[in-house]
Formats: C-alpha cells, structure tokens, sequence
C-alpha cells in the first residue's frame, strides 16, 4: 500500500516537473502553492518566489476579464480553457493559454490547478501575419489607384505644357500647377512603391553623400518653420548598394515627420557612424512632441496616421525600402522630449 502511494506520488511528480507547460496549483484565496520548473521558466519567478504569491498579482492589472474568470474557476470550477496576459519577473507580457481544473480532496474544492501554455511567439507571429495581409492588401490598393490616376496625370501634364507655350494671361498660374502636378506625380511613385519596387536602380553610393543632399534639400522648409537641422557626417564615405533615390525618400520621410512633429521649431539632429559589424548607421533626432507606447505599438500599419492630412504610409513605405536594402530601422521615442529613429544599413566591400 506504502508501495503504492510513493509510486503514485512519483508518477505525479514526474508530470509536474517535465511538463512543458506551467503547472500551478492555487488555493482557494487564489495564492500559488506549487509551480513546476516550466513555471519557473515561463515568469521568470523561481517557484519559492511564486509560492505564496497570489495569482492575480502575475495578470496584467488592466486585463479584468482574466480576474473574473480566475473568480469564476475559482468558485465555479469552469473548465474551459482561456487565454491569460501576465507579467514576466523581466517585466516582459506573455500570453498564456490556461487551462483550469480543480483540486478536490474528500469531495471538498480546496484549490485549484493552473495548466498554462505560453503562446507569446504564436501570438507575436500572428499579429505580424495580419500585418503583413494588411500590407498587401493596401498594397494592392495603392497599385490600383496609383496606376488609375497617372494616365490622366500625363495628358494634364501635357496640356499644362503646350498653354505655357501660348499668350494667353495665365502664365503666373502654370508654374504652380505644373509644380502640383509633379506633388501629384511623386505620392504616386510613394505608393506604386509600396506595392511592388518600382524598376529599382541599385548602384554602389555613398551614403553620408546621399543623407547630406536630403538635409540640403529640407533645410529650406526647416528654416521656414524655424528648425535648425544639424548634419554630423563621420567624414568618411560610407559607400553602400542602394537605389539612391529610394534611399533619400527615407530620409525625406523621417525629416519631414520630425517637421511635423516640431510645430513649436527646434532642432534636428542628423548623426552618422560606423559599427563593428560593418554597418553605417544613420541617426535622426528630433525634439518634437515624441510617440506614446501605445502609438509605437500601431506604427508600421498601412495608413495609421494621427495627422489630419497624413497618409500614414510614409513609415511603411520606409521600412519597406530599408528592409529591402537588408537594413533595420529602429524609432526609440518620448512623450514631449522627441524621437530618435535609428537606420542601420550594410557598408558595402
Ligand atoms: N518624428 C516623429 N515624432 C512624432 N510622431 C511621429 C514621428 N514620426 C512618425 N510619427 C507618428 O507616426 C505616424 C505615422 O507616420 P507616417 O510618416 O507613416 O505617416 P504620417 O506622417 O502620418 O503621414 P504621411 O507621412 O503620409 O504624411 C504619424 O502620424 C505620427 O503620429
Ligand atoms: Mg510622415
């Protein structure tokens, strides 16, 4: 009989300790009173620090749902198995996936089992899948659209052209069109781009050059909203394999949000250097009014915008350019203090 119960205990000791998933048992207050070494290793907690500790303090405060059904399995002993946000030891989210069951001794409910899964990576892939749908999808959108708009672009091209030729009177007014139409002609290369690179010409360039003829050619319209835009190049050249054009739409991009995001003016500082690990990295640093959190999280998505004439593609359209040059753009920012977006790039040999 002894013989028996030490088996069965060791039977059910193996389950907990080489379960992959976390296995917590809960008391009826809802403290943790066991946690298997998967536990440990999904919350980052050893499991004397998880013992003892209640529950609901490892879900994610604003998750109210999540408190309820812990209640719920809790006093009601549901079973069905449920999705849970908690709060790694790091500070890191996980998603779980839990699945509840009671403890009964002697027909009593004295607690109950937490069986977890963490499905963090899953749910990461998930959502950039959507991303990435979402992209093609308004990818397909802007090809349409941009190639409906350029057969009439042209033909207003060419009649603006040949009145420029005639006396007619208006002549202080074609240079502005001609100057809209070619704006016209330039959102649309933006969005053919996003759908598929347009006919891109990659040649070896050096990109201090091409970063110092961005800041030339904004520096006007800088000085006009009262911003000083400092260029620090590291004084050597810094040749990459690159459509230079693409590459300059970036940084047109990133300065003209820094400009926006600046109504008051201030400074902008453009920085360069080079890595270890041969890459040249290029820095833009604003002062404007910065991106929350929550923002940071919803950039990347087509046409998320907080602009009232902002097309929210300008962002996307640069990652997609860096990302084909084998490059990676990373934007650290703070509320009122600015943002500060990073590109790396390879050097080329
Ligand atoms: N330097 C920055 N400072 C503060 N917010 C920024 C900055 N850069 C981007 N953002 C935020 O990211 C959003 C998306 O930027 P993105 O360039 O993709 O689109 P947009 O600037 O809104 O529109 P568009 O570029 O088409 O004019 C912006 O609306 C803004 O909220
Ligand atoms: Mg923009």
């Amino acid at each position: 009989m002894l013989q028996m119960l030490e088996e069965s205990v060791d039977r059910y000791t193996s389950l907990k300790k080489y379960n992959l998933d976390a296995i917590v048992s809960l008391n009826t207050s809802g403290i943790i009173t066991s946690a298997n070494p998967a536990a440990e290793a999904i919350t980052g907690y050893s499991a004397l620090e998880l013992i003892g500790m209640p529950f609901a303090d490892l879900l994610v405060p604003e998750e109210e749902g999540t408190q309820t059904q812990l209640h719920n399995i809790m006093h009601e002993g549901a079973l069905a198995g449920m999705e849970m946000k908690i709060v790694r030891k790091s500070g890191q989210p996980a998603y779980l996936l839990a699945t509840p069951a009671p403890i009964y001794v002697n027909r009593r409910q004295v607690g109950c089992y937490i069986i977890a899964k963490d499905i963090t990576e899953q749910k990461r892939k998930d959502e950039l899948l959507l991303k990435s749908e979402k992209l093609t999808i308004a990818g397909q959108l802007a090809a349409g659209v941009a190639h409906e708009i350029r057969n009439p672009l042209t033909a207003l091209k060419g009649f603006v052209q040949l009145m420029g030729r005639s006396e007619h009177g208006y002549s202080q007014y074609l240079p502005i069109m001609k100057e809209e139409l070619e704006r016209i002609e330039v959102i649309i290369s933006e969005l053919l781009m996003l759908a598929k690179p347009q006919a891109v010409q990659m040649k070896i360039a050096d990109l201090a050059v091409l970063v110092q003829e961005v800041v030339m050619l904004t520096s006007a319209q800088a000085m006009l909203l009262n911003i000083e835009i400092r260029f620090f190049p590291t004084g050597e050249p810094l040749p990459i394999r690159c459509d230079p054009n693409q590459i300059k739409q970036v940084f047109v991009n990133f300065l003209k949000n820094a400009f926006e995001a600046m109504p008051q003016g201030g400074t902008i500082d453009v920085s360069m250097e080079t890595t270890e690990q041969g890459l040249t990295l290029v820095r833009v640093a604003d002062q404007g009014c910065g991106i929350s959190q929550e923002q940071l999280r919803q950039l990347g998505e087509p046409f998320y915008s907080t602009k009232e004439a902002g097309t929210g593609l300008g962002l996307l359209v640069s990652h997609k350019i860096i990302e084909h040059h084998k490059g990676r753009i990373h934007i650290a920012s703070e509320v009122g203090v600015g943002t500060t977006i990073q590109v790396t790039l390879p050097i080329h040999r």
